[in-house]
C-alpha cells in the first residue's frame, strides 16, 4: 500500500454514530442511506450499524482500489448470515478453501451445465406464459417469479420434484426470515426457528445428494469434487454448498425478473422498442443454441435492458470485504480488519448524466458512466450468474414474444426493498 505519510492520503471520514442503533434504523429504513451520507463525507466513510463499525464505499475507484488487492481482503458476511450458512460454506471460507469449493461448485454453472438446464427452463417459462393466458383474473407476477426462480434452482438444478421440492419450500422460507436477525438463539425467536430449519434442510439436501446419482439435475457433476488438500470433500461440505446457492440464488434473480417486468410494463416506449427486437427471435430457440440465443451478440437491446434494470434497482445493494491490512481506497486510508461494503444501490446512480432515469439505451449508445457491478467482482465475483442471465433472458423473450401484459390500476408498484426490491402489491398483470 501507498505510505501513509503520503501526503495525498486522507483520513478515514467518520458519521461520529457511537452504538449504531439510529444509524441501523436509518440504514433498514431510507434506501438513500448510503447515498445521502456519500454526499457529506465522499465516497468512503465509516459509520457503526448496531456496534458493527462498517466502511461504505462507492465509485469506479474505490470498487477497483478494493478488488485491485485481493490479497489484503477476505470474505465477510453478518454473524447471522454465517451461522445460518454454516462453518463449510464457502462463502464462509478464504483463500485455498475458497477456491477448492468454487472450482467444483462452479461446475454447476458451466456451459455444458447450463445447456442441459435450459429445455427445464424453457418448459416452465411455457407453463408460466399459458397460466397467464388462462388465467380469468389478474395474477401477481412478483409471485411466479419467486415460484420460477425457485424451481429452476431447486429442481433443475438440485433435481427436486413434487413434496420433495414443496417441503424444502418451506423450512427454506423460515430460514430465509432470520438470515438478517440478531443471532441469538432465544427460544421462540426467528432465529432459533431458523437454526432448527436448516437442521432440516441440511438433512433433506443430504437424501438429494444421495440420490444426485439419479441423474435429475446437475448435482451429478459434482462427484468426485475435490478440497484444497486434494482430499474429496465430505458430504456434509458439499450439502452446505447447496444451501448456499440456494440462498444466493433465488430471491437476488426473482427480484431482478419482477424489477425488469414492472420497468417494461411501466415504461410501454422502452417495451415497444425492446419487443422489435424480440419479436425478429425465435422462440423457443434451437435446443442447441438455448444458452446463446439470446445472449448480449444476438440480443443487444436486451441486455441493455437487463444492464439497466441491475443498475436501478440492484437485488443485491451492497456486498462485503474485510481488510486483513491497511489500505488505501480511493485516496483514503482504511485500517486494518475494517469491514468494507461496496455500496452498489448508490453507486450505480453515481456518475455523470441522468442516472436516476430508466434509460436502456445508454448502454447501447455513449455506456453508462457509473462503474456497474451487480454479480459483484474479484475472487468472489457471483458463481452463479450465467444461469442468472440465462434464466431472465429466456423468461422475458418467453412472455414477451406470446403475450401482452398490462398492469392493474390501483396497485401500489413502489418496492420493497429488503432482502431485495419486490413491487409491494405483487405486480397484478394481466393479458390483454
Ligand atoms: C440476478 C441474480 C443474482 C445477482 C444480482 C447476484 C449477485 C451476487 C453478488 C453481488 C455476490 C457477491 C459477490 C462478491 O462478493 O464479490 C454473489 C455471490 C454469490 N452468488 Fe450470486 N447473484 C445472483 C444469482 C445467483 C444464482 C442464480 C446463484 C446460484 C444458484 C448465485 C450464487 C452465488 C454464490 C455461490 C455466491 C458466493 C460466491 C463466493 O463467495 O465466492 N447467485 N451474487
Amino acid at each position: 500500500m501507498a505510505s501513509s505519510d503520503d501526503a495525498k492520503l486522507r483520513p478515514l471520514p467518520n458519521t461520529a454514530a457511537l452504538s449504531g442503533v439510529l444509524e441501523a434504523f436509518a440504514f433498514f429504513r431510507d434506501p438513500a442511506f448510503a447515498q445521502k451520507r456519500f454526499k457529506r463525507h465522499g465516497n468512503v466513510f465509516e459509520t457503526s450499524l448496531l456496534g458493527q463499525p462498517m466502511v461504505f464505499i462507492q465509485g469506479g475507484q474505490a470498487i477497483s482500489d478494493l478488488l485491485a488487492q485481493p490479497n489484503a481482503v477476505e470474505g465477510w458476511w453478518p454473524e447471522s448470515v454465517r451461522q445460518l450458512l454454516g462453518s463449510h460454506s464457502l462463502a464462509n471460507r478464504n483463500g485455498a478453501s475458497h477456491r477448492a469449493r468454487r472450482r467444483v461448485i462452479g461446475q454447476l454453472f458451466s456451459a455444458s451445465a447450463l445447456q442441459r438446464y435450459s429445455a427445464g427452463i424453457i418448459s416452465m417459462v411455457k407453463d408460466l406464459a399459458d397460466e397467464l393466458q388462462a388465467a380469468k383474473t389478474a395474477l401477481p407476477l412478483a409471485e411466479r417469479m419467486r415460484r420460477f426462480a425457485f424451481s429452476v434452482i431447486a429442481t433443475t438444478v438440485l433435481g427436486l420434484e413434487g413434496t420433495d421440492r414443496d417441503e424444502l419450500f418451506v423450512d427454506f422460507e423460515i430460514w430465509t426470515r432470520a438470515l438478517f436477525s440478531i443471532p441469538i438463539a432465544l427460544p421462540g425467536s426467528s432465529f432459533a426457528k431458523a437454526l432448527k430449519a436448516r437442521e432440516r434442510l441440511l438433512k433433506r439436501l443430504q437424501k438429494v445428494l444421495l440420490k444426485a446419482s439419479n441423474g435429475n439435475g446437475g448435482l451429478d457433476l459434482l462427484a468426485g469434487g475435490l478440497d484444497e488438500a486434494g482430499i474429496p470433500l465430505t458430504d456434509e461440505d458439499v450439502v452446505e454448498q447447496l444451501l448456499l446457492l440456494l440462498f444466493a440464488g433465488y430471491e437476488t434473480t426473482a427480484s431482478s425478473l419482477s424489477c425488469l417486468m414492472r420497468e417494461l410494463l411501466l415504461n410501454p416506449q422502452v417495451e415497444t422498442w425492446l419487443r422489435e427486437e424480440i419479436d425478429g427471435l425465435d422462440w423457443p430457440p434451437a435446443p442447441e443454441q438455448a444458452t446463446t440465443a439470446y445472449d448480449q451478440v444476438n440480443a443487444p437491446k436486451l441486455d441493455a435492458v437487463v444492464c439497466e434494470v441491475m443498475r436501478l434497482t440492484p437485488a443485491v445493494g451492497g456486498f462485503f470485504r474485510r481488510t486483513k491490512c491497511a489500505l488505501v481506497i480511493d485516496g483514503v486510508e482504511v485500517p486494518k480488519n475494517r469491514v468494507v461494503q461496496v455500496a452498489l444501490a448508490a453507486s450505480n446512480r453515481h456518475g455523470a448524466g441522468d442516472l436516476e432515469a430508466f434509460r436502456p439505451q445508454r448502454h447501447l449508445d455513449e455506456g453508462c458512466s457509473a462503474t456497474l457491478l451487480p454479480f459483484g467482482g474479484g475472487e468472489r465475483v457471483c458463481l452463479g450468474k450465467p444461469l442468472a442471465e440465462l434464466e431472465i433472458r429466456l423468461m422475458v423473450v418467453g412472455l414477451f414474444h406470446q403475450l401482452r401484459l398490462h398492469l392493474i390500476p390501483d396497485q401500489d408498484l413502489t418496492l420493497q426493498m429488503l432482502p431485495s426490491p419486490t413491487p409491494r402489491d405483487g405486480l397484478l398483470t394481466k393479458v390483454l
